[in-house]
């Protein structure tokens, strides 16, 4: 049988009673400066946050939050300066699991989350903040489409984070 490759990745709504499939994916202990862990994310009880989940062949590597009220999260947030509109959303926690890292899924996600999206939100944006140090997430999300809008945000409990946007629609 071929061996599963990133391209083989699917998303899908995640309940909220149901994350189970999710609790294995772990994180590096640097990076837990950058993203909570899984058993964190998933403790959110906030109905404005959804969950998504990346799979291979059945197995949950890839984990992200939807956030629909992301402004008042991160209030501080010059979001206006950077193009934000009513009804635009926020990409928070975004993980692929570390025993699955460098297999190409984070890019497999990048690849699939537009179209993913605008299946299921109306939104124009979707928006990210990312921290300045994280290197490998900047270079995802630059390679997958996203826009550095050139602000900051400087509430980030790690240091200050650049402001990314996906245009959806
Ligand atoms: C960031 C993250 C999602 C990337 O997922 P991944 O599946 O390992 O990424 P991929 O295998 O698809 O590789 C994506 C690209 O990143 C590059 N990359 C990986 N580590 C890197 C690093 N330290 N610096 C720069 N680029 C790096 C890869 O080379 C690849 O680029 P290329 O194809 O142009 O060579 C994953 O590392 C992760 O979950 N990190 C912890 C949580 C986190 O930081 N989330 C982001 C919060 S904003």
């Amino acid at each position: 049988m071929p061996a599963n490759t990133s391209s083989d990745l699917q998303l899908s709504p995640l309940s909220k009673g149901e994350t189970m499939p999710v609790l294995h994916l772990a994180l590096l202990p640097e990076q837990s400066q950058f993203v909570a862990p899984i058993d964190q994310m998933i403790g959110e009880t906030d109905p404005t946050v959804d969950f998504h989940v990346g799979t291979v062949a059945g197995e949950a590597v890839a984990f992200f939050k939807i956030d629909r009220d992301y402004k008042s999260k991160i209030s501080t947030a010059p979001l206006d300066a950077c193009g934000f509109e009513p009804n635009d959303l926020g990409l928070r926690g975004m993980l692929v699991g570390a025993q699955f890292q460098g297999r190409g899924y984070g890019k497999a996600v990048m690849a699939k989350l537009k179209s993913y999206l605008c299946s299921r939100y109306q939104a124009r944006h979707v928006f990210l903040t990312v921290n300045c140090r994280n290197l490998a997430a900047i270079h995802l999300y630059r390679a997958g489409g996203w826009e550095d809008t050139g602000q900051l945000y400087l509430g980030g409990k790690s240091g200050p984070q650049h402001i990314f946007r996906l245009t959806l629609r």
